[in-house]
């Protein structure tokens, strides 16, 4: 097995590997547009097993992915030593989104909550500390202020809980996040399909932050890029972008979802990238494409002219 790439994930020193693990897909929601079923406990064992099995060594997940916290506490808490950790805070342990709800959940970053989010958190993963807490869901500047919580997670971290501090943030507040400077990474959307990001990335990486970026994978299969409206670009489906900029012509034997990877990969900015997936020959997969790195200077120059001149097109 090839050994999969790492990189130093900004000041935080730890050594990622550049395929981190998305643990959104461990959780059951009904509805919306990333509805997923229940996982049973053998698919959850098997996937994460399989993870560390394959060299990963960064696993993301949330209080809001429901059971994915407690799917990592019971399958692979006893393999702790072989994975970093990250998880959010200000999301409400109780709340449990209504029929046809979109989008993510109500948050509160009150230090109650806060507190009481990293105890629940801790109990389900079956561990003392996290490695890294981000502030989910990019929270203004002005409410980071007002309910301290850079205070509370510098408490957090005196207390042993939690190595380092992240935040989990989006335009427009991101850019305001990277400038307080105090956080240890950034997880921010970027992909050939979400290009929106990329100056604050590099200005965060530029800052000395660790970048984990998600969507990564534009949700993986084409058949979502034709149907599901969550990674369009300027209204365009991804199918049809794809094809606007003929980047099948530059696959050269590989799979779109593996050019799309490493094409996320070849991101000079990027840490770790933290796919998600239930299904182990994904799994398998976008291990392979991920130990082969970054396209080559000229594929990527070539598809990133492509995609320019096509998203400047005038759409249907
Ligand atoms: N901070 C935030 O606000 C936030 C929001 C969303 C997500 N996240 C984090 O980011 C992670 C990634 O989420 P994302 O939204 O960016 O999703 P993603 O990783 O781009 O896509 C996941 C989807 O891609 C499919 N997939 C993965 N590998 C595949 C392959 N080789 N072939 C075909 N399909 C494949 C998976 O289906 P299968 O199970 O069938 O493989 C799954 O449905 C999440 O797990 C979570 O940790 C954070």
């Amino acid at each position: 097995m090839t050994a999969l790439p790492r990189r130093t994930l900004g000041r935080t020193g730890l050594e990622v590997t550049t395929l981190g693990y998305g643990a959104m897909e461990l959780r059951e929601r009904p509805t919306g547009h990333n509805a997923t079923p229940p996982i049973s406990d053998a698919d959850a064992s098997t996937i994460l097993n399989a993870v560390l099995d394959a060299g990963i060594n960064f696993v993301d997940t949330s209080i809001d992915y429901g059971t994915s916290e407690t799917m990592i506490g019971r399958h692979i808490a006893h393999r702790r030593k072989e994975y970093f950790l990250a998880s959010k805070c200000g999301c409400t342990i109780d709340w449990a989104p209504p029929p046809g709800h979109q989008g993510a959940g109500p948050h509160d970053y009150s230090r109650a909550n806060i507190l009481r989010g990293i105890e629940h958190s801790l109990r389900c993963l079956k561990t003392d500390y996290l490695d890294l807490l981000q502030v989910h869901i990019s929270p203004s500047v002005a409410e980071l202020e007002r309910e301290d919580v850079p205070g509370t997670l510098d408490l957090l971290r005196r207390q042993g809980k939690v190595r380092w501090i992240g935040m989990s943030g989006i335009l427009p507040n991101v850019v305001d996040h990277v400038a307080m400077g105090i956080f240890d990474t950034f997880q921010i959307p970027w992909s050939m399909f979400q290009p929106e990001h990329e100056a604050v990335i590099a200005a965060a990486s530029g800052a000395g932050a660790g970048v984990i970026i998600r969507g990564g994978a534009a949700r993986g299969t084409p058949a979502n890029w034709a149907t599901r409206d969550y990674y369009r670009t300027k209204g365009t489906a991804l199918g049809d972008l794809w094809a606007q900029a003929r980047l099948d012509e530059l696959l050269d034997g590989q799979s779109r979802m593996d050019f799309t990877l490493r094409y996320t990969l070849s991101n000079p900015d990027l840490d770790t990238t933290i796919v998600g997936t239930r299904n182990p020959a994904h799994l398998a997969s976008n291990v392979a494409a991920a130990a082969k790195g970054p396209l080559s200077a000229d594929v990527l120059a070539e598809t990133r002219r492509r995609l320019a001149a096509a998203s400047a097109a005038p759409q249907a």
